[in-house]
């Protein structure tokens, strides 16, 4: 290729990415302020924002045009409309409503400015990173924050595998309960076992109550890099927590796994899991670069990591799905029989 024909390189990626956080904090006013709420209910215009917000018209003005430029609101013709998964995830009150996840990450707001004071750290790193300090009030916030977005996830689990010869799950890290509970909901005759960090199941178990399946549906208090699983279990899941932890110690969890399932039992790992040319995507990177906060062991996986550690452990029958595509990878192996 000649010289005038390659592409002219610029600075506008670049510029774009040095105020990515402006973005984000644009995102989480708009949030604070229920733009979407307001929009959603006709409240659309600069004007009648302003004055629902009770903010000046020219902040309204600026807040709605970096919303706009995020592609979260569209203007049509004489109005803003919200975009397709605004409307679905962030108008309060609507039973879908996930401003406790999306919102989740922004106290560490402070600590990602030191960042590389932070990647600079020489300490020897902890195996259960920021979990270490957990309390029950913590996890009680935690879980509402995963419960808003893994409830979803649980459904699209259970419309994605077959349980219907299942008895019983052994949920690893099972936070809310999400997953067993929507399996438990679906499936009268499986029971299911969520072990979580002993401050977690305290709140695991008013999930439990409040979606009416304590008949089916228990808590084993425990840490899965020590402690020992549940028993007689013919499925096991683990979802959304793979990045905290090295790969000595997934493939040690794995083989756990492996060893305490029934034979003819399933494992799901779902996760946030790079692509094999470890390029992306995005989130799973960002998950791997968040344990630098709590200076944990973590790392990111990649699919073909996540299928080794399958393998190595004795699974057969090993896929690599799309759960939730660019966020959620879901791994499954059998044990034999
Ligand atoms: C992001 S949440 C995911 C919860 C649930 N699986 C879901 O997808 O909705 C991660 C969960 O893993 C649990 N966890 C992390 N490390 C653990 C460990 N070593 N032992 C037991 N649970 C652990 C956390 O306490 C937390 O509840």
């Amino acid at each position: 290729m000649s010289d005038d024909k390659q592409p002219r390189v610029d600075t506008v990626r670049l510029q774009n990415l040095s105020r990515a956080f402006i973005s984000s904090a644009g995102f989480f006013a708009a949030i604070d302020l229920e733009l979407f709420t307001a929009i959603s209910e006709g409240d659309n215009t600069v004007s009648q924002f302003a004055s629902r917000a009770n903010i000046s018209e020219v902040n309204a003005d600026r807040l709605m045009t970096i919303c706009a430029s995020s592609g979260l609101i569209h203007w049509h013709e004489d109005h803003f409309g919200n975009a397709p998964d605004v409307q679905r995830f962030l108008v309060k009150g609507d039973k879908s409503y996930a401003a406790a996840w999306l919102t989740f990450t922004r106290p560490a707001w402070e600590n990602w400015g030191k960042l590389t004071e932070k990647l600079k750290n020489t300490e020897p790193p902890t195996v259960i990173g920021s979990y270490e300090t957990m309390t029950v009030e913590y996890a009680r916030r935690y879980h509402e924050a995963t419960a808003s977005v893994g409830f979803g996830s649980g459904r699209r689990f259970v419309r994605q595998v077959d349980l219907s010869s299942r008895n019983k799950i052994m949920d690893l890290g099972g936070g809310s309960g999400a997953y067993s509970i929507v399996a438990a909901q679906a499936h009268p005759n499986l029971s299911a076992v969520v072990f979580d960090l002993p401050p977690v199941v305290e709140v695991t178990k008013d999930f439990i109550t409040s979606n009416g399946v304590e008949d089916r549906v228990s808590t084993q208090a425990g840490d899965f890099t020590k402690d020992p699983f549940p028993q007689n279990c013919d499925v096991a899941i683990m979802a959304s927590n793979l990045p905290q932890y090295n790969r000595e110690i997934i493939t040690d969890v794995v083989k756990k796994t492996f060893d305490v399932l029934l034979p003819g039992g399933e494992m799901h790992l779902i996760g946030e899991m790079l692509d094999d040319d470890r390029t992306g995507p995005l989130d799973a990177a960002i998950w791997g670069l968040y344990e630098v906060m709590s200076n944990s062991t973590g790392v990111t996986h990649s699919r073909s990591d996540c299928v080794s550690y399958f393998e190595q452990a004795g699974f057969v029958d090993v896929n690599v799905h799309d759960f939730i595509p660019g966020i959620l990878v879901r791994v499954t192996g059998l044990k034999p029989q």
